[in-house]
């Protein structure tokens, strides 16, 4: 016969025993949640994708792969360059067949486009990584940048020239969306400051040769160039033409944005960088706390002559904003409260504060850099500073 006492143990071995049952379904599984991310990993800018990988990684090191009971799974897909044929349908795969309930990544324009118009059909949310063209956001609902525009950087650094002394400007700047914006831009702010274009040449997106236009260039005899070039394999053709070409021994100085002088090009483009002078949203030399601690995780997951440059930087924003997203949404993707909770979202990033305001594009700061060796290697190092800039390039309050 049981004794009392017996059952009384019994009944509270059982308890004993239940904490470890509840922990043991607390553990239970994570739910995943697929997220499309969508980068070049093949093509002109394939050393992106690889750097995207390591800022993931480094990203992950900090915050893990579990956000609010969701385990992030991330599908990877190759835009190849700017193909907008091939992101559209890889877009529509991602979401019908895969299920993916947001997208990050993109780098060019005309995928970020292609996207838009998939994802204004299904509402799914995308957090742009670069893709720099201010009108992207006008048609497509569920876009939101982190990267840049060429507004942003173009308008201040127009103004800056003209204090510097520059009065004769050459303008080139790649044919498509975000070159033709950043000729606009710096141009209007330039001459409105002051300046005077004497010239301008549209080189095109693919594989473009470079000598007849620096030819133009010289022959208008300007005080320095301008230049939009997305990053990839524009900046070594430039610069090849501009050394040829005799401008740097005449003093005709090169004023570019950051893609030119792009960390991750430093190896190829030599010590011919030393000097130039760029303005852009990410400098791998970004003196915080945070740029210090994400540089450091990159490199421990980056393949060799890989370095952070703005797509690694931009990347590991997006993740940090996916992250924010699905904890206030206890592990859920609401397409429209999504968006909402973007607008507004403000935190610190590697290349310093950044806000997404009410037209769903990035309020950040504006650096003019210059290119000089620090311990041994090439870096943008920042010289001014223009703080809290929108997508049309000017300085907003605080919010
Ligand atoms: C773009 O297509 O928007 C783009 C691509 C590469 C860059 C900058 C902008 O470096």
């Amino acid at each position: 016969m049981i004794s009392r006492r017996s059952v009384l143990r019994y009944s509270v071995a059982a308890a004993a025993a239940a904490p470890a049952f509840s922990t043991i379904v607390r553990a239970a599984e994570p739910t995943p949640i697929n997220v499309g991310f969508l980068n070049g990993y093949s093509g002109p800018f394939a050393i992106n994708g690889q750097e995207s990988d390591a800022a993931i990684q480094a990203y992950m090191k900090r915050h893990g792969d579990v956000v609010a009971g969701r385990k992030i799974v991330l599908l990877k897909r190759d835009t190849t360059g700017p193909n907008p044929d091939v992101v559209h349908r890889v877009v529509q795969e991602l979401i019908s067949r895969d299920k993916v309930e947001i997208i990050l990544g993109l780098d060019y324009t005309p995928n970020a486009m292609a996207t838009g118009v998939v994802t204004n059909q299904t509402k799914t949310p995308v957090l742009v990584v670069n893709a720099a063209t201010t009108k992207i956001l006008d048609t497509a609902q569920y876009l939101v940048r982190f990267g840049f525009t060429t507004s942003q950087v173009g308008v201040p650094y127009g103004r800056w020239a003209v204090k510097q002394g520059y009065k004769k400007m050459f303008l080139i700047y790649t044919d498509y969306g975000p070159g033709l914006e950043a000729g606009a831009s710096f141009g209007k702010s330039f001459t409105d400051s002051g300046g005077t274009i004497v010239g301008e040449v549209k080189p095109p997106l693919r594989s473009p040769d470079y000598s007849a236009y620096v030819q133009r260039a010289k022959d208008s005899n300007p005080q320095a160039i301008f230049i939009f070039a997305p990053a990839g394999e524009h900046p070594q053709a430039f610069l090849k033409a501009y050394q040829d070409s005799g401008l740097k021994e005449a003093g005709v100085k090169i004023l570019a944005t950051g893609d030119l002088t792009d960390e991750n090009q430093f190896d190829a483009l030599g010590e011919g960088t030393l000097g130039m002078i760029t303005v852009f949203h990410y400098n791998e030399s970004h003196n915080s706390a945070l740029n210090q601690m994400f540089v450091k995780d990159f490199y421990e997951f980056a393949p060799p002559h890989t370095r952070p440059d703005f797509g690694g930087c931009c990347t590991y924003d997006v993740f940090e904003a996916l992250y924010r997203v699905l904890q206030a949404q206890d592990g859920k993707i609401d397409p429209d409260k999504t968006i909402a909770l973007l607008k507004g979202i403000k935190f610190e990033s590697p290349r310093g504060p950044i806000e997404i305001d009410q037209n769903r594009d990035i309020v950040q700061n504006v650096y003019i850099r210059e290119v000089r060796k620090v311990d041994g290697k090439l870096q943008n190092v920042e010289i001014d500073v223009i703080p809290h800039v929108d997508d049309h390039g000017e300085e907003v309050k605080a919010s």
